[in-house]
């Protein structure tokens, strides 16, 4: 992670998505079982550790900030789904079931595609334009954020 400690909160996220953006490419590149495990290992750790800090931070801050809770519910009951898909995941992984791996891997990638862009086009530029510390922000995300990794949440992953 090349964040710096001025990375706005907003960015902090933009290069989140952009990472596990990353990620899905190699999932859908490799055909070996068990890269594949290891690549969707990191991806549901990065996802977990991502919905952690903006659930616990990122969002109750944007919902005053902004005044408008829709966008940040919404943000919010998207990332609850992803979560969910992923729970399926791991199970499919554990049952060694591999098309329904597949098809299900592609789903979490194209529902968590929609809500990135929903984020970017929506939320963020309207948690730009309010008067939220931005950078304060970050920290108290990156702090939360080395506490899980701390707390074993960075080690779930088959590694
Ligand atoms: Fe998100």
């Amino acid at each position: 992670m090349a964040a710096s400690d001025n990375t706005r909160a907003t960015d902090l996220i933009r290069n989140e998505h952009r990472n596990v953006e990353t990620l899905f490419q190699q999932l859908e590149k490799t055909t070996e079982p068990e890269e594949k495990e290891a690549i969707f290992g990191t991806i549901a750790v990065e996802m977990s550790v991502h919905s952690e800090i903006t659930d616990k931070v990122f969002y109750p801050a944007a919902k005053k900030a902004i005044g408008n809770e829709a966008i940040v519910v919404k943000a919010h009951e998207e990332q609850q789904h992803l979560k969910t898909l992923i729970d399926q995941l791991r199970r499919l992984l554990a049952d060694l079931d591999k098309d329904e791996f597949d098809s299900k891997a592609n789903a979490l990638r194209a529902a968590a595609e929609a809500h990135w862009r929903a984020e970017e086009e929506e939320l963020l530029p309207a948690v730009e334009k309010s008067d939220l510390d931005l950078v304060q922000l970050g920290q108290q995300m990156m702090q939360l954020q080395q506490d899980l990794s701390g707390a074993g949440l960075g080690s779930q992953g088959p590694m």
